[in-house]
């Protein structure tokens, strides 16, 4: 469904991807792990479009995807939510997932017809339940907790109907009760979306992955099952023994 091949990129002489291939099946649930700076965000970034490789392929469901915008990848059920929150603090939480929605299916210029379109306003709904929003949808976004922040960041990302959800640390800075919300979030996701995710919490990281992924200084240095990736003295030494700031 989603596949990199032999991705590099620097930063003037700072080679931060380097030599990055990763290929993840339909329906897969693919945890990315690695100490901070590995690259993990970096290769979110070029896989979704933000940032062009210096060379490497990307194809999604097949196609070579590799010089398309962020927004073709978007319509080709490509999505992606952030490390840190990029949401817009003065609109409510509904104007957010509606202009989410607005811009993934290109009407961006009409928002005040996106909140009068039925099946949208019905998306919104589920999207909001599903990260459980629902309650809060008519809230402005900065009188809402971090952790709601948080949830929102994920459901703009779900609001769209990926095929593929990439997601960049979701559960990052927020409570043992919010990260176990977001564990039976992901729980009931459908089972053919595919989903890459990094994450600092072993336990979520480790119970909902089929699959993991190292990065350690921008290459990839382990790819295994949780309980390998758990077993690998490797990742011990460089990860899960190191200093791991969540
Ligand atoms: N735009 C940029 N210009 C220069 N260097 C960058 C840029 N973006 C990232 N880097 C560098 O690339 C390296 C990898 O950064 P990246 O954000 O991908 O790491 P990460 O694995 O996501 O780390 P963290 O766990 O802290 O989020 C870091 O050394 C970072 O400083
Ligand atoms: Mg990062």
């Amino acid at each position: 469904m989603l596949e990199a091949r032999n991705l590099h990129k620097a930063f003037g002489q700072v080679r931060v991807t380097n030599d990055v291939s990763i290929a993840v099946e339909k329906g897969e649930r693919r945890v990315v792990l690695g100490p901070n700076g590995a690259g993990k965000t970096t290769l979110f970034n070029i896989l979704v479009g933000e940032l062009s490789p210096t060379s490497g392929t990307i194809r999604l469901g097949g196609e070579d995807v590799t010089g398309h915008s962020v927004e073709a990848r978007a319509k080709r059920g490509l999505a992606r939510s952030y490390q840190k929150n990029n949401l817009f603090n003065d609109l409510t939480i509904r104007d957010n997932l509606a202009l989410a929605i607005a811009t993934a299916t290109g009407a961006a210029s009409r928002m005040g017809d996106t909140l009068r379109d039925p099946a949208i306003v019905e998306r919104i709904e589920e999207v909001a339940a599903r990260v459980n929003l629902r309650e809060l949808l008519d809230q402005p976004v900065d009188s809402v907790s971090y952790g709601a922040r948080r949830q929102l960041e994920v459901g703009l990302a779900l609001a769209t109907n990926p095929r593929v959800l990439l997601m960049d640390e979701p559960t990052s800075g927020v409570g043992p009760e919010m990260i176990r919300a977001f564990h039976d979030l992901l729980k009931s996701l459908p089972r053919d979306l595919t989903v890459l995710i990094i994450e600092h919490d072993m336990d979520l990281a480790f119970d909902v992955a089929d699959q993991v992924t190292v990065l350690n200084y921008g290459e990839v240095v382990f790819e295994g099952t949780p309980g390998d990736t758990r077993e690998s003295s490797l990742v011990n030494e460089i990860y899960l023994g190191g200093s791991v700031d969540a």
